[in-house]
């Protein structure tokens, strides 16, 4: 396929070329209303680069949408998957770094586990995006991507900038905003035109993600959307649904109805790294579990190091020092061993990481 629009892109049997870079496209990663994003190896003067890419092709193409994007290139937002090349063309190719899949897509435990970890990430990113004046209008679940690091750490990243407003224009003109509707906060009107909306849209949104990550439900869906604007109704739900306190604390300060008494993404980051507020996380549950398991193996250490004293005691001509030094030495063995036994443990659980694709064969349509 060959366009005349600023630069020449052409498609042949799954193969995108673009001036001196082609991207080999793979399988599909993810698709939602507009776009299709790739896994695509890419290749620069035809020498394969080591790193695979994530190529989205958005097939409902308009410039303006197009402009931002190239925008955004020069903003490298923290916690985000910001373009690394911006191909314009009949339709909108954008190169990102490669991602695994998005939250939707992650098993709920690895969620819980990571709760505080999302949390921070998006509002790092929205700290960032809002203060260079834009708002992302989409945050949800589905726009959070994961991948698993070196390290074997999790790592996310909010994407999809289709949505995204310069802060200016929502200020001051009627906007036709491309949001979610169980993820929009009452002040979006879904199916029209809104106005005076600013970035604790945002907050909103990530609040609501977070209440339906950690409970696996929707709060608002078609039948009740009416009710976005009862704050006891929502203070109600997140009381139900919530257990942990410090969760629960953030997304009643980010699902607030009059959009002027929600926390903004700076406090919404000191709150989480608060150490005064650090006893309800699951992370911490995590550690606690970990430290509870710890004191079991040490209990029996201790049952084992008693029955090797008793071993001893029992033996006949016993000489005392000899046998503090051997008691020692037992025990220093036997709580090495059960500590080594709870880390490979966790190694273990770590390793055993979903593989998410959606679609096995390359699925572009021209
Ligand atoms: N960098 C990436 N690495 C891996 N997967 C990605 C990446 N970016 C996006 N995806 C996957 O592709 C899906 C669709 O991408 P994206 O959200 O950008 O487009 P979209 O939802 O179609 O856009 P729109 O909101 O305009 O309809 C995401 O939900 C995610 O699963
Ligand atoms: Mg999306």
């Amino acid at each position: 396929m060959q366009n005349d629009w600023k630069v020449q892109v052409s498609h042949e049997d799954g193969i995108i070329k673009y001036q001196n870079i082609e991207y080999c496209i793979g399988q599909i990663l993810g698709s939602g209303a507009s776009a299709k994003v790739y896994r695509a190896e890419k290749f620069i003067n035809k020498i394969k680069q080591n790193e695979d890419v994530a190529l989205r092709i958005q097939n409902r193409y308009f410039k303006p949408n197009y402009e931002l994007l190239n925008q955004l290139k020069n903003f490298r937002w923290k916690n985000t998957t910001y373009p690394i090349e911006n191909i314009a063309g009949g339709f909108l190719y954008t190169e990102y770094e490669l991602f695994e899949g998005n939250l939707s897509q992650l098993e709920t435990e690895k969620i819980k586990n990571n709760i505080f970890e999302i949390a921070k990430t998006i509002a790092e990113a929205l700290f960032e995006i809002h203060n260079s004046k834009f708002i992302h209008f989409d945050v949800k679940p589905d726009n959070i991507v994961y991948k698993i690091d070196q390290e074997q750490k999790f790592k996310f990243a909010l994407c999809d900038f289709s949505s995204i407003q310069p802060l200016d224009n929502a200020l001051t003109q009627e906007l036709f905003i491309e949001a979610t509707p169980q993820f929009a906060p009452p002040e979006i009107e879904i199916q029209g035109y809104s106005i005076n909306t600013d970035q604790s849209c945002d907050i909103w949104s990530l609040g609501m993600s977070l209440y339906n990550l950690y409970s696996e439900k929707f709060m608002f869906t078609q039948d009740n959307l009416d009710k976005k604007k009862d704050q006891d109704f929502i203070d109600s739900i997140v009381d139900r649904d919530i257990q942990d306190q410090k969760l629960k604390s953030l997304i009643k300060q980010s699902l607030k109805v009059q959009k002027d008494e929600r926390i903004n993404a700076k406090d919404f980051i000191d709150q989480i790294k608060n150490p005064q507020n650090e006893r309800d996380q699951p992370i911490q549950k995590q550690s606690s579990q970990k430290s509870a398991q710890f004191s079991q193996s040490l209990v029996q250490s201790t049952k084992a190091i008693e029955f090797k004293k008793q071993e001893i005691v029992n033996q006949q001509n016993l000489i005392k020092i000899p046998i503090l030094q051997s008691l020692i030495e037992e025990a220093q063995k036997i709580i090495q061993n059960n500590s080594n036994k709870i880390d490979n443990n966790n190694t273990i659980t770590q390793k055993r990481q979903k593989q998410s694709c959606l679609l096995d064969i390359p699925n572009i349509i021209f």
